[in-house]
């Protein structure tokens, strides 16, 4: 069960790397084991960005899991468990939908509210171990701009949370995901994940191979490609570095 064990951490560089160098010890860590930090000094983003978080303002955490039934083509169902469960869960607590803007960033009202960067260990051709990293705003107000404009729990709702308390709740919505996962129910998680996905089906501009394009997403391929209509009706498949969303 996720967060049966949960290590607290005052101040880590990265909860990621804390999870990872347990993983390399002598003791096997529980399946479900959560690395929480109330602080990071180098908390890690995805293309070697950096991830900003005040002092005990936010959840931060990393999750051990095995999803050794998974193969290694099917990994991004990883990514789509974690992305539901994190949006699900912003929009019970606030009330305001929460969208996934393709492959793993959560949204709401086109701003930033969590960030999720997951490090699969591979074993030939199965997943031997994986490393969740999640970061959910939860009480910060003010963000230095990263390129993208953030928001919080806290923001959206005028309330304050606990940040404890939150993240057991957190725990929850995610095992009800990964069991979903072990239960080998993809193409629902496949299904939930596209209808949540930002700008689906709106016409809208990406900047591909250095042109900006009118076009219209469509959903995700199972591997985690996105299927992107572009303005002539043509169907195209992108993986993630080949675009940007323009706002
Ligand atoms: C992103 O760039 O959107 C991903 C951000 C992931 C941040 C979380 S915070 C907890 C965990 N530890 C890290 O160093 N990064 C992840």
């Amino acid at each position: 069960m996720i967060g049966n064990k949960v290590i607290l951490i005052d101040e880590v560089d990265s909860t990621n790397r804390f999870a990872s160098q347990l993983l390399e010890s002598a003791e096997f860590p529980e399946e479900g084991t959560v690395v929480r930090a109330n602080f990071q000094e180098k908390g890690r983003g995805q293309r070697d960005a950096i991830w900003e978080s005040e002092k005990k303002q936010n959840l931060l955490c990393s999750i051990i899991l095995y999803p050794v039934f998974l193969p290694v083509q099917n990994q991004f169902l990883m990514n789509q468990m974690v992305s539901l469960a994190v949006a699900e869960f912003i929009e019970e607590t606030t009330r305001v939908e929460a969208k996934v803007k393709w492959p793993n960033d959560i949204l709401v009202n086109e701003r930033k509210i969590a960030g999720i960067l997951i490090e699969n260990n591979l074993k030939g051709s199965t997943i031997s171990s994986s490393i969740l990293g999640i970061g959910i705003n939860v009480n910060q107000l003010v963000f230095r701009n990263f390129g993208y404009v953030a928001c919080s729990l806290s923001s959206l709702t005028g309330k304050t949370f606990d940040v404890s308390l939150i993240s057991y709740m957190f725990f929850q919505k995610l095992d009800f995901y990964y069991q979903k996962m072990i239960r080998k129910e993809y193409h629902s998680i496949l299904e939930m994940y596209s209808s949540r996905l930002f700008r689906l089906d709106i016409p809208s501009m990406y900047e591909i191979k250095g042109k900006s394009i009118k076009a219209i997403i469509r959903g995700v391929r199972p591997q985690g490609d996105l299927i992107l209509e572009i303005d002539d009706g043509e169907i195209r498949f992108m993986q993630t570095r080949e675009i940007r969303y323009l706002f």
